[in-house]
């Protein structure tokens, strides 16, 4: 005798050899009352000593679906329709009529139940009566064969798609068509014995005393012995852990944050409820700039009016405006209406936000350098689409120093591209009312071949910074980079929607 099995599977082996056939693993595993799993790892040990193996077979797996299952419950519109005629006696009504005391929840489903009673040959229509009238043709309603078909999923809610008569095929097909039903793939496993395992005799397989664990027990009395240790198989791959992890826009915020901290930057946050002040004036975009319109910005009833910052400073922005106060500039030359300032609205973009740095570091009496970077919310009234959202993130900068220049700025934002993994960075020309130089920036994604645009970038011009008391040769370089534009390209999502929808594959997919 060389054959030794644990006693459990010598169990498993004789319920096999009793069936003397093919089973499915899954209906084998209910039967023995004990884990697939465990089952599984039983017909492992049994193909090693070349007794029984398995197979593996695609199978398909019909299942109503919810609207399926509650026509199983409450019967088929066609048969809710037909019971209400019956039971007020009705054998011709004009079909609104119907309609309106059938109550059906959506008017979709009572057309989908007249057609059905009209196929099933229960109703008619015809000219002499008027098209918009139905009456009945028949007199008794038996059963219909979709009715009967449906009616098997009242035992088992699955039912194997290979397991269907011709006729059934034909119904299965009828509600398939009908969005009722789900059909899914399932691997299958079949488990068979080997030609060796099917000759050879009970008496021929003596036990084995094998164990996966050593006890304490075991330990202290010495019986560890008697067992023979099962192998561990260190190739086989682990189990896939469903855990809990930090979901991949974190994660991409987070690598963002370290990139900027190590390159000298502190981060700062401003509110998402701004003022037009520092989403547009202090920016030197005129009163009628069409980005401040209603399309382009969420504006706010409440609260409905922001505060601005100390009068000095509001009075020099508005001299900005209307000739250019201090900063060389002929400014717009017109009427600065405080009142449009003092809007309320969800920040259009984050340079609001470094725009409040320039008023701390004149409150502060800061000195230069100082270098921030900002990683939030905007909002803009954007219709979505697979590119676009009303919602999303701005990855913001600026830098204040002493005679820095466009070289600088094009330094630092090459320098945070090849550290996110983009080799190549262009900066062409561009325009930003609030800029000057201004720059688009565009990276090469490799897998389109393609640069692709990521955001705006210029030097803040002196309307903008003089008003805070930064003048030449102090200097403010800034950017505002798309966060999502960039996740969509790391993480290959060709819709930007799923950033935030969270398909839960992809999010197990992606790492830690
Ligand atoms: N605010 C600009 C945008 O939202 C980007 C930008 C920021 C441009 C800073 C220049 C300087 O597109």
């Amino acid at each position: 005798m060389d054959i030794k099995l644990k006693k459990q599977n010598i169990e498993i082996f004789k319920v096999l050899k009793k069936k003397n056939a093919d089973c499915k693993a899954s209906d084998l595993a209910k039967e023995l009352n004990i884990d697939y799993i465990v089952l599984m790892s039983a017909i492992n040990d049994l193909m090693e000593v070349n007794l029984g193996s398995f197979k593996e077979d695609e199978i398909f797996q019909l299942s109503l679906n919810e609207e399926g299952l509650s026509y199983l419950k409450n019967g088929l519109p066609e048969r809710k329709l037909l019971n209400i005629l019956l039971k007020r006696n009705i054998r011709e009504i004009e079909i609104y009529e119907l309609l309106k005391s059938a109550k059906l929840q959506e008017s979709s489903i009572f057309y989908i139940g007249i057609s059905n009673m009209k196929k099933n040959r229960w109703i008619a229509q015809s000219k002499a009566t008027g098209e918009s009238k139905i009456f009945l043709v028949k007199d008794k309603f038996p059963e219909t064969e979709l009715e009967i078909f449906l009616k098997k999923f009242e035992k088992n809610d699955i039912i194997n798609y290979s397991d269907l008569s011709k006729k059934e095929l034909t119904q299965y097909n009828i509600l398939n068509k009908r969005k009722l039903i789900n059909k899914t793939k399932r691997t299958q496993r079949i488990i068979f014995l080997t030609e060796k395992g099917k000759a050879i005799k009970l008496s021929e397989i003596e036990e084995l005393k094998q164990i996966s664990k050593i006890t304490s027990e075991m330990l202290s009395s010495g019986t560890w012995k008697d067992y023979k240790l099962k192998p561990f198989d260190v190739t086989k791959p682990g189990p896939l852990l469903k855990a809990g992890k930090l979901h991949p826009m974190v994660n991409l915020i987070n690598e963002i944050r370290e990139i900027f901290i190590s390159l000298g930057f502190t981060e700062i946050r401003g509110p998402i409820v701004e003022s037009a002040f520092f989403n547009f004036d202090a920016l030197f975009q005129p009163q009628d700039h069409p980005a401040r319109e209603l399309h382009d910005t969420f504006y706010l009833n409440n609260p409905k009016i922001a505060k601005l910052p100390e009068k000095e400073r509001v009075k020099a922005v508005k001299e900005t405006h209307e000739n250019g106060g201090d900063s060389g500039s002929l400014g717009w030359g017109y009427k600065w209406d405080v009142n449009i300032a003092k809007k309320t609205l969800l920040r259009t973009h984050t340079t609001a936000t470094t725009i409040r740095r320039l008023a701390e570091y004149h409150r502060n009496n800061d000195i230069p350098p100082i270098k921030v970077f900002s990683i939030d919310r905007v909002f803009r009234n954007e219709k979505l689409d697979k590119s676009h959202l009303a919602e999303f993130t701005q990855i913001e900068g600026i830098v204040i120093g002493e005679r820095v220049t466009l070289c600088d700025l094009i330094g630092v934002i090459k320098e945070f591209y090849n550290k996110i993994g983009f080799e190549k960075v262009i900066t062409r020309p561009g325009f930003f009312p609030y800029t000057e130089p201004s720059m688009e920036i565009a990276v090469y994604y490799d897998k389109l071949g393609e640069w692709l645009e990521m955001g705006g970038s210029g030097i803040f011009r002196p309307e903008v910074t003089y008003p805070w008391g930064i003048k030449n040769p102090t200097r403010v370089l800034a950017w505002g980079l798309g966060l999502e534009r960039l996740a969509m390209l790391k993480y290959e999502r060709e819709d930007i929607r799923d950033l935030y929808i969270n398909p839960i594959k992809w999010l197990r997919q992606e790492s830690y």
